[in-house]
């Protein structure tokens, strides 16, 4: 179980209480209004809970990366939250200057403040040690007006910058209730998973693929890891299958055939373990055509897993009593091609393991397909699964329990 405090542990009346959260969204870049406004609403409930307790609640979070067309102010972001809330949030285009200072004192308690896009900050994207960051001007500037840091932004916990461990170094700091429960779901598989365990790792990103099952392969988390989509491709490359000419050049111009001989290293090693698909579907005139492995090379794309796969993908995950998915197994937002993930989600609802799906493309199958509801744990966050996924060690989880070390 997770080793820092959460929100049980402190008493917020009358206290201001800074919460780091992550309102990073997608953002149309014509018009540069936001196009979804999911991680506003799973953060909305940390802030409402905060308000109710009688906190006076002064928000930090961030949007885009200066220089990009999604790198906009958070006033948007502050209209979204007081809908959800339904009761006035205040804005300032400032962070840490005499207008943030005078709005943060006149905080009353319940009062929800909303501050400018923290990146305006200049080295807030600085990698640092929450020491070292304690001393940047942001952290001095705002920690003296504040009680309690509450860290809810788990999606961007994989950053070790200044708003996300600074402030830990200074202040009592708790984490919110959405980092608190992604933390909980994910150490639940990763750390003592109810056996058998599936993995199934589809999507475009075949070294993350990769490192996922070298990390739960070898520390025996995984007992059946389920190849698909791209980074399928690359395993299905490196059991030697010559996957033809249009697939080939695709996974050479993403440059992902270097990750052939590590893939084909850990297969050899875990040869009952890691499964590739035994059909493909391949587009030919825009028409979905189902051929076996055996039948490759072809000359059009590959963009499903085929129905046997998918049939023998579903008779491991209903054995599981966990799983995890990360990635979809085809092109599902053609229609001709979402049988494959369609199929293999179905499975995931239907079965009685603790499921946990995340990443953003696996999160947008499972609400297409309306089956958020049927998972045990759907995650919101994209490079920090992802780097946990990895075994890797989250800067903004680390500094959250130094800071309740300390206590
Ligand atoms: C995300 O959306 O993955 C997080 O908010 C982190 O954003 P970043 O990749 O720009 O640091
Ligand atoms: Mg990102």
């Amino acid at each position: 179980m997770p080793k820092f405090l959460t929100m049980d542990d402190f008493n917020f009346r009358d206290k201001t209480a800074l919460i780091r959260v992550d309102f990073n969204s997608p953002i149309d870049t014509q018009t540069k209004k936001i196009l979804d406004d999911t991680r506003i609403r799973l953060h909305a409930e940390t802030i409402r809970e905060l308000s109710k307790k009688g906190a006076k609640i002064v928000i930090l979070a961030h949007q885009g990366r200066p220089g990009e067309p999604d790198f906009i102010p958070l006033k948007e972001h502050a209209e979204i939250l007081s809908n959800i809330l339904d009761m006035p949030v205040k804005y300032v285009d400032d962070i840490l200057g005499k207008k943030a200072q005078n709005a943060i004192k006149k905080l009353k308690a319940g009062e929800v403040l909303v501050l400018e896009n923290v990146r305006t900050f200049p080295e807030e994207r600085k990698k640092g040690t929450p020491e070292e960051h304690s001393k940047r001007e942001l952290v001095k500037k705002l920690a003296p007006l504040v009680d309690v840091f509450v860290n809810d932004a788990f999606a961007a916990a994989h950053r070790a910058h200044v708003s996300i461990v600074g402030f830990t170094a200074l202040l009592p700091s708790v984490a919110g209730r959405i980092m608190e429960r992604e933390v909980k779901a994910l150490k639940k598989v990763l750390e003592a998973p109810e056996k058998p365990c599936v993995f199934i790792l589809g999507g475009a990103k075949a070294d993350d693929a990769l490192e996922i099952s070298r990390y739960v392969l070898d520390n025996n988390i995984a007992d059946h890891v389920l190849t698909g989509g791209v980074a399928g491709h690359v395993f299905l490359a490196a059991k030697g299958f010559d996957l033809g000419k249009p697939n080939v050049q695709f996974l050479e111009k993403k440059e992902l055939m270097r990750f052939v001989p590590g893939v084909r290293g850990l297969m050899e090693e875990y040869p009952q373990n890691v499964e590739v698909p035994i059909d493909v579907a391949i587009e030919v005139e825009k028409k979905r055509r189902e051929i076996k492995v055996n039948e490759l090379p072809s000359d059009y794309p590959i963009l499903d897993i085929g129905t046997e796969t998918t049939e023998k993908y579903g008779e491991t995950i209903r054995k599981a009593k966990s799983i995890v998915v990360s990635g979809p197994v085809g092109v599902f937002e053609n229609e001709e091609f979402m049988r494959g993930t369609k199929g293999i989600l179905e499975a995931v609802a239907t079965s009685k393991a603790f499921s946990l799906v995340g990443g953003g493309h696996t999160v947008a199958a499972v609400e297409d397909l309306g089956l958020a509801d049927k998972m045990s744990y759907v995650s919101t966050a994209g490079g920090a699964l992802i780097e946990f996924l990895m075994g890797k060690q989250l800067p903004g989880v680390i500094a959250l329990e130094k800071a309740a070390a300390r206590t």
